[in-house]
């Protein structure tokens, strides 16, 4: 059995990696209350009890917007977090997952991103997971994963697909940016591939993933609101395309950011169209008629 521990289980994708656990792995989820990735004593003596063959970390500050005034709170768990986590994963001879984000770039390609083309995040809290990256490149001995993701949604937790949902009940209208483009990441494409890149034992490195294909929010919003109808009957609010420019936020995000995925898809197969872990995420979402 290989002992693998996913620390920030209690999210998005930590929820998923504990449904998903390779047979031969022994998987120890700890949350925020189990282990708070900041406290840098917690996570040495944490790894050195478990003594895991690997480490998967989920756990990050994802509030995009807010991390805008709360940077220290950012600054916590995405760097110090990754940086305490490589030093123990460096100590106990551990693998170390770290999953990091497409807002690492500016968005100024028209090209889907490299793992190796230039970072330059336009907000606090890309700066932030660029700055986690950093720190576990820094960290001496550590054998280490770096996985980009972009848009992620499942069936549980905050994210766009459930958002959306609510308020094209609530709302005669929903109107969305049209003018960013990235690729909708379903957590079980996401989970499915940390696994199958420690199961095959990857080069350490940095690697993208995310569904197949490109859409604006726009696109998603409308692929969510279609599925959604043909899937449970109910009538849902259209949605109207707007211009970044119309729907100020706090934090600035990249207006491309689909990722790259060759390097990644050469060792777990490619990811399917983003269309179809979406309708199978509705599906569980919603009742059928
Ligand atoms: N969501 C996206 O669209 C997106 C896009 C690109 C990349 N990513 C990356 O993908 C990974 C997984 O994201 P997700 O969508 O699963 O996020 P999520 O649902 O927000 O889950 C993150 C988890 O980390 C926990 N956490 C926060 N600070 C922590 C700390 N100091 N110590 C331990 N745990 C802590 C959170 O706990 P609390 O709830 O108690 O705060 C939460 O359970 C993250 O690395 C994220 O940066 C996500």
């Amino acid at each position: 059995m290989r002992r693998v521990v996913v620390t920030g289980a209690g999210g998005q994708l930590g929820v998923e990696l504990l449904r998903r656990i390779p047979e031969g792995v022994e998987a120890t989820g700890l949350d925020r209350s189990a282990l708070d990735l900041a406290d840098r004593d917690a996570v040495l003596a944490t790894m050195q009890r478990i003594e895991p063959a690997a480490i998967i970390n989920a756990g990050a500050y994802t509030a995009v917007d807010r991390a805008e005034t709360e940077s220290e709170a950012a600054y916590r768990a995405n760097a110090e977090g990754p940086r305490h986590l490589a030093a123990a994963a460096a100590a106990v001879g551990a693998r170390l997952l770290h999953v990091s984000t497409d807002f690492v770039f500016d968005g100024r390609k028209s090209s889907p991103y490299m793992p190796d083309d230039a970072t330059a995040p336009l907000g606090v809290y890309g700066a932030s997971k660029l700055a986690g990256e950093q720190a576990v490149h820094e960290t001496a001995g550590v054998d280490a994963l770096i996985v980009r993701t972009g848009w992620v949604y499942s069936a549980h937790g905050q994210n766009f697909v459930r958002t959306m949902l609510r308020v094209m009940r609530e709302r005669p209208e929903v109107r969305v940016v049209a003018d960013q483009v990235g690729t909708p990441t379903s957590t079980a494409t996401l989970a499915e591939t940390l696994w199958t890149l420690l199961g095959r034992e990857a080069p350490a490195g940095t690697y993208h993933c995310s569904d197949a294909g490109a859409a604006s929010w726009y696109d998603f919003a409308c692929a969510i609101r279609e599925l959604a109808q043909a899937h449970s009957g109910e009538k849902l609010a259209p949605v109207q395309p707007i211009a970044t420019a119309d729907y100020p936020t706090p934090a600035r995000r990249p207006a491309y950011s689909v990722l790259d995925k060759t390097a990644t898809w050469a060792i777990t197969g490619a990811a399917p169209h983003w269309r179809e872990p979406l309708r199978a995420v509705i599906e569980t979402l919603l009742p059928a008629p």
